[in-house]
């Protein structure tokens, strides 16, 4: 599952645990958090969020009330959530997995692969087997949600280009990235990270590498009836945008009772 291409550089999520909130996390323009709220308190009953990160999803499902537990493969993206929740004086059930290999025997009313989690999993014979162990983990009647970038005309360029320039921790984050279009339908994406003071003065660089595949709404709906799931709705952004436009495709399907 390892999208470092060989390099001995961290994993994505291990390097950017202490900036994901103001990476990833504040690159979100929906309100998918309210979405996945809503959805869990209409749903009822216990919720695993894979893919929880640093929780930013999960603390706010927990703080609703919502029974939750969360799992995620980077222990640095765990580690700071654990960190985080104390300010919320609440201390989440999490565990260490990937979901490639869901090591869970509990079943679930609401099983959630949140803002893309899909598009890791770039080999779709992989995506498949999963979702069909992600399926084995619902209750009766309970729901998968798979959430996905959907597939866009993606340019590749040579240079890494600026993405944004935010305020981090008193000082600024900064991020370039590099994109590959691969012929096989999946995205090279490099980013490097710079780390500066008030005073601009540089503190840390650090770079990633991932590739992802982005999924259409009818390869969610594939993926699921794959698993003997039945499909119930697809949401675009959230609600907020038509489906021609969209850039997540969110899909809800249900286990017969
Ligand atoms: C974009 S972040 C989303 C975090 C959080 N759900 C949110 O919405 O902010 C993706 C998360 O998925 C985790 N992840 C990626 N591939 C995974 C895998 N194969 N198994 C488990 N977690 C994975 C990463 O470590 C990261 O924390």
């Amino acid at each position: 599952m390892s999208a470092n291409h060989g390099s001995t550089r961290p994993w994505s999520y291990d390097a950017i645990a202490d900036v994901y909130a103001t990476d990833m996390g504040q690159s979100m323009p929906f309100d998918d958090v309210g979405w996945y709220r809503a959805l869990c308190l209409r749903e009822g009953g216990r919720a695993l969020e894979l893919g929880c990160g640093t929780g930013r999803i999960l603390i706010e499902l927990l703080r609703a009330g919502v029974d939750v537990i969360g799992a995620d493969r980077s222990l640095p993206m765990l580690m700071r959530l654990r960190h985080d929740a104390t300010e919320h004086a609440l201390s989440p059930n999490v565990l260490q997995m990937d979901i490639a290999a869901p090591g869970l025997s509990a079943r679930f009313r609401a099983v959630l692969l949140p803002y893309s989690l899909i598009t890791y999993l770039r080999d779709p014979a992989v995506a498949q087997h999963c979702v069909g162990a992600l399926a084995a983990l619902l209750e009766p009647d309970g729901c998968l949600v798979l959430d996905a970038f959907v597939p866009q005309q993606v340019t590749s360029f040579a240079d890494f280009r600026r993405d944004y320039r935010r305020v981090h921790e008193g000082g600024f984050l900064e991020r370039h990235k590099r994109i590959t279009a691969n012929t096989d339908g999946t995205n090279r994406i490099e980013r490097r990270y710079t780390l500066l003071d008030a005073n601009d003065r540089v503190i840390s660089e650090f770079e990633t590498d991932e590739t992802i595949r982005p999924y259409s709404a009818n390869d969610l709906c594939r993926l699921a009836q794959s698993a003997n799931l039945v499909v119930e709705s697809v949401t675009h952004d959230y609600n907020t945008t038509a489906d021609t436009l969209s850039r997540f495709a969110t899909l809800l399907a249900r286990k017969p009772a």
